[in-house]
């Protein structure tokens, strides 16, 4: 098969992989020759990016910055529904992290779960081979434009448009699954439809879980140690977001000693992003560039805003009284909640068990 090169972009790209390489994000040459040649910014026609006021700014092709643009290590929205972000190509550097955790052999079959822009994909194509490679994608538009350039460079996966929740059916069990939306837990039919031994990365809550497929039939392992702040997957048709309660009706106020600081430290937010898998969070910051309040809500009529040492709740679920109960179970003496790779999932039949420190260990 002959693969177009685009050889615009190439600077950027060579400079893109040497600072992977450097930063400790890409390893494996095969990888890097993938980042070097995959032409990133075919699979962006038009993005947005955060403006210097913090506003989402649309960058077309005709726009002077759009070529560097779309080789920054940066995650490119390219699909906004209802002023929601909808779709976006993933920053490369993360991209390329949860590629390698993959360890794929040179005859592995993978799944992608989450097509997008098909950059991802395209990556996969040159590592593997385009009968390699089953990409899911939700959004049919998404999928045929994602389709369209990978068939333009050469590439020719199978495309398939439906819930990546349900897999997909390959011409064997998939060796290796990378998902690239955020999943609550890990569906049933990705243990039936990969092989013993298959390893899948997936994004749940705000990290990146890197489990292994047991003969069993179960599955388990542990959190990769970075940060992941992927889009939820969602439904074809919807936004994906939790919507926002409105003004609150019955509440219930009580004191709280939980500081919205200490509740939003990075670490601590991604116990609760696994605890609380529908829950957004708002915050405010301070003068002092401290967050100043925080406010929870599930979508379902539950809601918590804390400010000023003060708790206000409603709804059917108490938001803030789970986040003090995970505080308390899983904060050390100096109140230092535990790193993201301290956490691991188990996946059964039953369903997903996340724990901490070893299986069993509750949260
Ligand atoms: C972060 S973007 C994809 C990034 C992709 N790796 C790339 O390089 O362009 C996540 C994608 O997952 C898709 N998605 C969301 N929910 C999904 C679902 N249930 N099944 C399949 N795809 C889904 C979204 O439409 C979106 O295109």
């Amino acid at each position: 098969m002959t693969v177009t090169v685009d050889n615009r972009g190439k600077a950027l790209r060579l400079a893109l992989a040497a600072k992977f390489a450097d930063d400790g994000a890409l390893h494996d040459k095969r990888w890097r020759q993938a980042v070097e040649e995959v032409p990133r910014h075919l699979f962006v026609p038009a993005y947005w990016r955060l403006g210097p006021d913090g506003q989402p700014q649309r960058v077309e092709r005709d726009d002077p910055d759009w070529m560097v643009g779309a080789y920054e290590d940066a995650a490119l929205t390219v699909q906004m529904t209802d002023g929601v972000a909808t779709s976006s190509s993933t920053a490369p550097s993360l991209m390329l992290r949860m590629l390698e955790a993959l360890h794929v052999d040179d005859d592995a079959l993978v799944l992608e779960i989450g097509t997008g822009t098909g950059y991802n994909t395209a990556l996969l194509c040159h590592r593997l081979s385009s009968q390699q490679v089953v990409t899911v994608e939700v959004d049919a538009q998404l999928a045929g434009a994602a389709e369209a350039r990978l068939n333009m460079l050469g590439w020719r996966p199978a495309v398939r448009v439906g819930d990546g929740a349900l897999g997909a059916v390959g011409t064997r069990r998939f060796d290796a699954l990378i998902a690239t939306c955020a999943m609550p837990d890990i569906p049933a039919a990705w243990l039936t439809q990969t092989r013993p031994g298959a390893v899948l990365v997936v994004p749940v809550g705000s990290g990146v879980v890197r489990l292994v497929r047991y003969e069993d039939g179960t599955a388990g392992g542990r959190f990769e140690a970075y940060p992941a702040f992927f889009m939820a997957a969602r439904d074809a048709g919807s936004s994906g977001s939790v919507p926002y309660p409105g003004e609150p009706d019955a509440t219930q106020d009580r004191p709280t000693s939980l500081d919205p600081h200490d509740a939003a430290d990075d670490h601590f937010a991604f116990a609760c992003s696994l605890v609380l898998p529908h829950t957004a969070w708002g915050r405010t910051f301070g003068p002092d560039g401290q967050v100043a309040s925080v406010r929870l809500w599930d979508g379902e009529g539950s809601w918590a805003d804390v400010a000023d040492g003060t708790v206000r709740q409603a709804g059917p679920a108490r938001l803030w009284d789970r986040v003090e109960e995970l505080w308390d179970n899983v904060t050390d003496d100096e109140g230092t909640p535990p790193a993201r790779y301290r956490y691991g999932m188990t996946v059964t039949s039953d369903g997903s068990t996340v724990w901490l420190d070893n299986p069993g260990g509750t949260l």
